[in-house]
């Protein structure tokens, strides 16, 4: 296996390049040093004393054997595996999908394990359209329900639809032949109902929270179901950890993106723009922005004073994006920041073969496609740079477990230091809450039959305001 490192560049960001009203100074930098030198020692801390175990999931050689005993019994007998799950519980396995199989994995007919679908929603239409797919093809389809909670109204759903339809299709299969069940080791409904059905369960480990579990069986089940490499993505974490343990601001990556988004952030640039130029690293956005979003978005700190804080992350796609979004992020308000994905190496090229006598597209001949976007990325950097928007870039090598390994890694470490820095608890989400109940009210749940009363009116169309 490759052992190449994902970089962060990010002289873009600075005074180097740009105004000292928009760009980081040097100096203000090294003067953060201490700051992050006792970051990083709290950080070590949690994680000995088992805060945040999240930390420790590239090192679960035993369980990563496990997953891969349990893929090889399976090759061959599935050719649906549809996750069920929502938010931290979904993300990680799309990201993985689209980084590390071919965008038409779905439809190779040699392709390394069962088509994937992940379910990440309760859209009837896209869900009925699944469901007529797979009702047909069901003795050869596997189910993986993931919810650490086992509360999850859309998982939940999702889990009695596809235990339903299997009772009624096939009424001699069981339950367990179909569905595989990632939660809680020890608590929830969802543990429940692997006790009573005696499902397969497969664990999101204690103190993971959705966002942080990618690594763990949440994520790693389904991506070797569909051949990729998991050791080459925990290899990739475990070395990542190395880099961002250092308590060396400028040495190591996760502390310097923080403490840059966290200096830009200070400074009113609050808006953090993620922008790979590579579909596959597209669905990595999605998940860095559920991560960057519930990990930071808080209305305390740790001193239980209102602070109301958090950067908004915000996906892009390049070179797509260029005709969407790059107007305003070069002449709209100055108040983003934007990170580049850029890959060195594509895993394939296309040419573009002659242009003819087409004069005018003379210079696109026989140039390549991986060129032309990287061409793209840099020319899009230097404009938002001369209109003095700042600019971080992750370099990437190549696209490979063990490069998307280094970039989960970095970005789960990235949050614990930006959350530190704000001083806030960057693990939990109570903001979430509240609209799940609401929704349990609506759907009937009789132990929120008070909270119903009190959404009634809300519930209601005011046709005054209604045009
Ligand atoms: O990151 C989180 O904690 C959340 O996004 C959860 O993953 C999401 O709400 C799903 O929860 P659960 O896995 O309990 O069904």
């Amino acid at each position: 296996m490759s052992k190449k490192q994902i970089k962060l560049y990010y002289k873009n960001a600075t005074t180097e390049v740009l105004s000292d009203d928009h760009g980081v100074n040097l100096e203000s930098l090294k003067q953060m040093t201490p700051q992050i030198a006792e970051i990083t020692s709290r950080l070590a801390h949690q994680r000995f004393e088992g805060q945040t175990p999240y930390r420790d999931l590239p090192y679960q050689q035993e369980n990563c054997d496990r997953i891969l005993d349990l893929t090889s019994k399976f090759t061959g007998r599935y050719d649906n595996l549809v996750v069920l799950g929502i938010g931290g519980s979904a993300l990680g396995n799309i990201a993985l999908q689209t980084a590390l199989n071919s965008p038409t994995y779905n439809l190779q007919s040699t392709r390394p394990g069962p088509r994937l679908f992940v379910m990440d929603n309760v859209d009837p239409v896209q869900l009925s359209s699944l469901l007529t797919l797979i009702e047909r093809e069901l003795d050869n389809t596997l189910f993986n329900v993931i919810s650490k909670s086992g509360q999850t109204a859309e998982t939940a759903a999702q889990l009695l639809i596809a235990m339903n339809m299997i009772k009624a299709k096939l009424p001699h299969a069981a339950l367990s032949d179909h569905i595989i069940a990632t939660t809680d080791p020890e608590s929830g409904t969802l543990r429940q109902i692997v006790e009573k059905e005696g499902l397969t369960a497969l664990e999101v480990p204690a103190g993971v929270g959705g966002r942080f579990s990618v690594l763990s069986d949440v994520g790693l089940f389904s991506a070797a179901m569909c051949g990729i490499n998991i050791v080459g993505l925990l290899e990739g974490a475990a070395d990542m950890d190395l880099r961002v343990k250092d308590k060396e601001l400028m040495a190591n990556p996760a502390a310097l993106y923080a403490v840059i988004q966290y200096l830009y952030y200070q400074a009113g640039k609050n808006l953090s723009v993620m922008m790979p130029y590579s579909y596959q690293l597209k669905d990595l956005c999605d998940w860095y922005r559920q991560l960057w979003a519930e990990s930071l978005g808080k209305a305390q700190n740790l001193k239980g004073e209102t602070v109301n804080v958090g950067p908004t992350p915000i996906k892009a796609l390049g070179a797509t994006d260029q005709h969407s979004q790059v107007q305003l992020y070069r002449e709209g308000p100055n108040d983003k920041v934007i990170t580049f994905l850029e890959v060195e190496q594509f895993e394939r090229d296309v040419t573009i073969g002659s242009a003819g006598n087409i004069e005018e597209l003379a210079y696109l001949s026989d140039q390549s496609m991986s060129k032309l976007i990287n061409s793209e990325k840099l020319g899009t950097e230097y404009a938002l740079v001369q209109s003095q928007r700042p600019c971080l870039t992750v370099q990437f090598p190549e696209i490979s477990a063990y490069t998307v390994g280094q970039f989960i890694y970095l970005f789960e470490v990235a949050t614990s230091y930006m959350g530190e820095l704000l001083g806030i608890n960057t693990y939990d989400q109570p903001a979430v809450e509240l609209g799940k109940h609401a929704t349990y009210a609506l759907m009937g749940r009789p132990d929120y039959a008070d909270l119903l009363e009190k959404i009634q009116p809300a519930a209601e169309i005011d046709h005054k305001f209604l045009i």
